[in-house]
């Protein structure tokens, strides 16, 4: 005989938000989110970033002044972009042991030594002229071999000025064997490699190269960066990378791509990382703004899709607003 009413009864685990919390699957909290920085030459100041609100660019000093009120908060991880005084063909200034990348990290380093994990970008495009990440010959094609050395310098520069992890964004084939040679080789064996290994050419990025100034002056990024029709060449990749010795693996961006992060997260024991990029933020910000969205509700629901789908760290603009608002909660 059947009941006229259900046995099993899954409200019954939703009833109070005690229990709710009791059972609840994931768990966000501060040392998974890596906040990431726009490092400018000079001293004491700071520029809005239009295209991203909320977002600035800064010297060095004041946002090594910053991170101690985020390491108060529990953000521990931090990711570094340099904008840099002077551009060339070649990016040579990607390596300049002066750069702000580098002043960023010794200052880090210096003020808060092992208590911050600092993570520094490697590639070219902010360094180039011509904002492309690898080097181009005279037709405009990106040279694969030559970029590896000037990317290797730039590691080498920011493992010495104490980065505890470099993490190369470029998508040249491979630059995680170059790294990691060239760090072995000038005593910097200890230094971690974050590799972008799944980066998408993606619209997602606008913003960003806003703010870092290193959109390409010709063509696009398709040569090198992945065809987001993919996923099998995701895993690809994902594999090279880590035969090649990464430490860790990242999928960019995240919100499109979660099927993605979770295939990884699938084939991987390595950390897996996701990139919860510009124009994802960009866009929560805008809808907010014209009141179309909670901005608190929707950034928890985002950060918990990619939680969800496996990533164990997540790169986000939204980190000390979200911590800050008890948003995790
Ligand atoms: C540069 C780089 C980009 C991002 C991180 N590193 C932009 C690009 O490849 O054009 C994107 C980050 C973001 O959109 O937040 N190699
Ligand atoms: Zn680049």
């Amino acid at each position: 005989m059947t009941a006229a009413f259900p046995t099993v009864r899954p409200r019954r685990l939703r009833a109070t938000a005690a229990l709710r919390g009791a059972v609840a699957e994931t768990r966000l909290d501060p040392s998974r989110l890596v906040v990431p920085h726009f490092i400018i030459p000079g001293h004491d100041t700071m520029e809005p970033i239009p295209s991203l609100p909320g977002i600035y660019r800064m010297t060095a000093d004041v946002a090594v002044k910053q991170m101690g009120h985020d390491l108060e908060l529990g953000l521990t991880n931090h990711l570094f972009f340099g904008i840099p005084d002077h551009k060339d063909e070649n990016g040579f200034a990607a390596a300049d042991p002066d750069g702000p990348v580098p002043e960023a990290l010794r200052l880090t380093k210096r003020t808060y030594g092992d208590q911050v994990l600092a993570i520094a970008d490697v590639c070219l495009c902010e360094y180039t002229t011509h904002g492309h990440c690898g080097i181009p010959d005279s037709h405009g094609h990106i040279l694969n071999d030559p970029s590896l050395a000037r990317l290797a310098d730039a590691a080498k520069a920011y493992a010495a000025a104490g980065a505890d992890w470099v993490a190369p964004s470029d998508m040249m084939d491979g630059r995680v064997a170059a790294l990691r040679h060239a760090l072995d080789e000038s005593g910097h064996e200890t230094t971690g490699l974050l590799s972008y290994s799944v980066k998408y050419a993606s619209a997602y990025y606008g913003p960003f190269r806003d703010a870092a100034k290193s959109a390409p002056s010709f063509g696009d990024r398709k040569s090198y960066q992945m065809d987001p029709r993919n996923v099998r060449e995701a895993l690809r990749e994902a594999a090279l990378d880590e035969a090649e010795g990464a430490d860790a693996i990242m999928v960019k961006p995240a919100l499109a791509y979660l099927d993605v992060i979770r295939a990884v997260r699938e084939r991987t024991n390595l950390p897996v990382v996701c990139y919860n990029v510009s124009g994802e933020y960009a866009m929560v910000k805008a809808a907010a703004e014209r009141g179309l969205i909670n901005e608190a509700a929707v950034v928890r629901e985002n950060l918990l899709g990619m939680a969800r789908a496996g990533a164990d760290l997540i790169i986000t603009y939204h980190a000390r607003d979200a911590v800050e608002g008890g948003w995790l909660q």
